[in-house]
């Protein structure tokens, strides 16, 4: 199967989960110009309902991680919600260069973050989001500890995962293992919410969970 869309209409793609890092690159690569038109097409409100709970804890002179920024739209959810120091890392560099134009981030670097540890210092951020990314992620452990990592005590890591994928890969089990390593304690985990409503693939059968931690 080939990585890039046949049609920009066509996103079935999206319903294997990958987790080949080159292979998703490519497909996000060839999907930059379009992702922001199409994801307001589905309705897609992650940016906005995890940047709204990052406002209640975190000061908005706080530097955030927009880990998986991807084209941008979680970057500009932050910035409505009042951040203004923003570093965005994603693997694809056509969805950096569309971030870039966003205005919103102080710095924008291509990462693999299936590669740890991130090219990021320790302690640099009051926040790391990650808004629809873990997915394409698969060391659940490996990426939240270095979240852990890059994000300074008393600061919090927000992430979503689908519901499925959370369930398979025991996210609550490692939010716990984390927590019993003390590295963080958990500060919420959502019910279920409608993920993609405008989109078939999504709209009754795929939801997502939003989980907020504090690092410790
Ligand atoms: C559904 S988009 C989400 C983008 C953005 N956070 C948003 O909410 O619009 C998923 C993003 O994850 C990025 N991604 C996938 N695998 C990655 C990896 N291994 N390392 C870094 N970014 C990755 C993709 O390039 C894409 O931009």
């Amino acid at each position: 199967m080939t990585a890039s869309p046949p049609n920009l209409n066509d996103h079935s793609w999206l319903t294997k989960l990958s987790t080949d890092s080159q292979e998703t690159a490519a497909y996000y690569d060839a999907w930059a110009e379009d992702y922001n038109q199409t994801l307001a097409q589905w309705n897609y409100q992650s940016p906005t309902v995890v940047a709204t709970m990052l406002k209640q804890e975190v000061p908005p002179d706080g530097h955030v991680l927009d880990a998986g920024c991807g084209t941008g739209l979680s970057g500009k959810a932050l910035h409505a919600a009042g951040f203004r120091r923003l570093t965005g890392i994603d693997i694809s560099q056509a969805s950096l260069d569309m971030a870039a134009q966003a205005g919103v981030y102080e710095r924008l670097i291509q990462v693999n973050m299936q590669q740890v540890p991130l090219p990021l210092e320790t302690d640099a951020f009051a926040a790391v989001q990650c808004v629809g990314v873990l997915t394409y992620v698969p060391d659940t452990a490996a990426i939240l500890q270095e979240f852990c990592r890059v994000v300074r005590s008393g600061g919090l890591v927000a992430f979503t995962q689908r519901e499925d994928l959370f369930n398979e890969r025991d996210v609550a089990g490692v939010m716990k293992t984390l927590a019993d390593k003390r590295l963080w304690t958990p500060v919420s985990v959502s019910k279920p919410q409608a993920y993609l409503p405008g989109n078939a693939d999504y709209a009754d059968k795929v939801r997502v969970i939003y989980c907020v931690c504090r690092s410790a």
